[in-house]
């Protein structure tokens, strides 16, 4: 067996993409570890959106190459491998820049990693592979057969890839290509999969989720919210969500979904970038601050308690101080459980880049202090309000120290807990008893679950 190093950057869909092109290597004869020092073969799945997250990249090329130079001394050759959106953006021209690559494999092509480093290795050729579309690769992927193994409890399903909106800022329309929705039929394949395999709680991936048009069984473009409608009626699957949407696409079927579907969670990130009109048509992003509110109101109507997330970018060209006060009035008024802010970075080839008017570093760092301030004493109210609560909480990984384990609650919220690991992949109702900035504390709440525990572990420790 050869070895595999994947170190991940950027998004949930990167993720995804890790896990599968891990399975798929697989098939190749390579099997994971997290020792890059061991590996036969190292895979940067890199992330575009902002210049750090690229340069990152580059300096972590920096550190492999000494590692690959001190392994070929000792006759053991290292394949390196880059893929993600930095691959599809640069290509070839990665490879300029950092000899030390042997493979750069696009988003939309990382089915055929195996076979293209086999070819490195043999001939020491550097290859480049950054084709669209996305069907292929969902037909390659699901040609390769699904792990044993169980998993854990909850799991991302890339649904839906590539963006057609084109906002001005934003590189993803070029590195993931054109929308492509996947078939419902193989989205409920998976589903069904990766509950037989343990999991109860699914995450829809998409850069663009809720703009699904998958092919329903009627032949007809079904939308996400007649999706989720589907899935909901998998047993076993306990927990629903879907990310990232786009205002644009909220339409009634999906509010609907989260009016009638308990499976569906109350939790929507959904990103509004500024709060002024004119800032949001220069971003191209085709909605008003009104309708971003008015979306939101709706979507609270069906499902009161819904937590909104969502992401800022301040700084954007052009943005003068009352455009940022818009921004910070729309925080506000849309009253955020958590939220992320970012500075506008300008990337190579997108409109706003070559925009006159840039906004100053300072600036923008000023703008991202107060706009952070704010959406981070709205998520200390948020976390502060559900303490005292009784939340259903799915434990999904162990805790920071011994005999404590960590979970999420219906409004992701992150929750330690001490309890024993016979509840891990179990909803446990916890009573919440304290919160932080970014996470809860709680104890197990209900006279049966402590229980069950007991017993479970007794079991356990005779
Ligand atoms: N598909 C999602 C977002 C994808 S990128 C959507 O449509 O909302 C995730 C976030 O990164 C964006 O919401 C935006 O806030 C931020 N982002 C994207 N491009 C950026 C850039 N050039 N500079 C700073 N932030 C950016
Ligand atoms: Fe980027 Fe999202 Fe805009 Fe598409 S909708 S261009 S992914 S920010
Ligand atoms: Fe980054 Fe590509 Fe995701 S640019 S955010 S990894 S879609």
């Amino acid at each position: 067996m050869s070895k595999v190093f994947v170190k991940t950057y950027g998004c949930q869909m990167n993720v995804y993409d890790s896990a599968r092109m891990t399975e798929s290597l697989a098939q190749h004869g390579y099997e994971e570890t997290g020792r890059p020092d061991e590996a036969d073969m190292v895979v940067l799945n890199t992330c575009h959106i902002r210049e750090k997250a690229a340069e990152k990249v580059y300096s972590e090329i920096g550190r492999l190459r000494r590692l690959k130079e001190r392994r070929a001394a000792a006759g053991q050759p290292m394949v390196i491998a880059v893929a993600g959106c930095v691959a599809q953006a640069e290509g070839a021209e990665m490879i300029r820049r950092a000899p030390a690559i042997d493979v750069v494999v696009g988003p939309q092509a990382y089915h055929r990693l195996g076979a293209l480093a086999a070819r490195a290795r043999r001939s020491g050729d550097r290859l480049v592979d950054t084709e669209f579309p996305a069907e292929d690769k969902f037909a390659a992927l699901a040609a390769v057969p699904a792990p044993t193994r169980r998993r854990p409890p909850a799991a991302f399903l890339t649904v839906q890839e590539g963006c057609d909106k084109f906002c001005t800022f934003c590189v993803v329309p070029y590195t993931r290509g054109a929308e492509y929705s996947r078939p419902v039929a193989a989205v409920e394949e998976e589903a069904r999969r990766l509950v037989a395999a343990g999991v109860r709680e699914i995450t829809l991936l998409g850069q663009n989720v809720n703009a699904y048009h998958g092919e329903g069984p009627d032949g007809r473009a079904w939308s996400l919210g007649r999706l989720l409608f589907r899935l909901a009626r998998i047993d076993g699957l306990d927990r629903l969500r879907y990310t990232t949407s786009h205002p644009r696409n909220v339409d009634d079927e999906l509010i609907a979904a989260h009016r009638d579907l308990d499976a569906l969670m109350p939790y929507l990130h959904l990103p509004a970038q500024s709060g002024s009109d004119r800032i949001l048509a220069a971003m191209n992003r085709r909605h008003t601050a009104r309708d971003y509110l008015d979306t939101v109101a709706a979507l609270r109507r069906a499902r009161p308690d819904l937590a909104l997330s969502g992401d800022f970018i301040v700084g954007f060209p052009g943005e003068t101080s009352a455009d940022f006060a818009l921004t910070l009035a729309l925080a506000r008024e849309a009253s955020y459980a958590q939220a992320y802010s970012f500075k506008y970075s300008p990337r190579p080839g997108t409109p706003a880049a070559d925009l006159a008017d840039q906004v100053a570093g300072d600036v923008k760092s000023e703008r991202l202090h107060e706009l952070q301030a704010l959406l981070d004493a709205g998520q200390e109210a948020f976390n502060d309000a559900t303490v005292g609560r009784r939340l259903p909480v799915l434990i999904d990984r162990p805790g920071r120290r011994d005999g404590q384990l960590a979970g999420r609650t219906p409004y992701l919220q992150a929750v330690h807990v001490d309890a024993p690991r016979t509840l891990l992949g179990e909803i446990v109702d916890i009573e919440i008893t304290r919160s932080g900035a970014n996470s809860l504390a709680g104890r197990i709440a209900t006279a049966e679950t402590v229980a069950l525990a007991a017993g479970a572990a007794g079991v356990a420790a005779p």
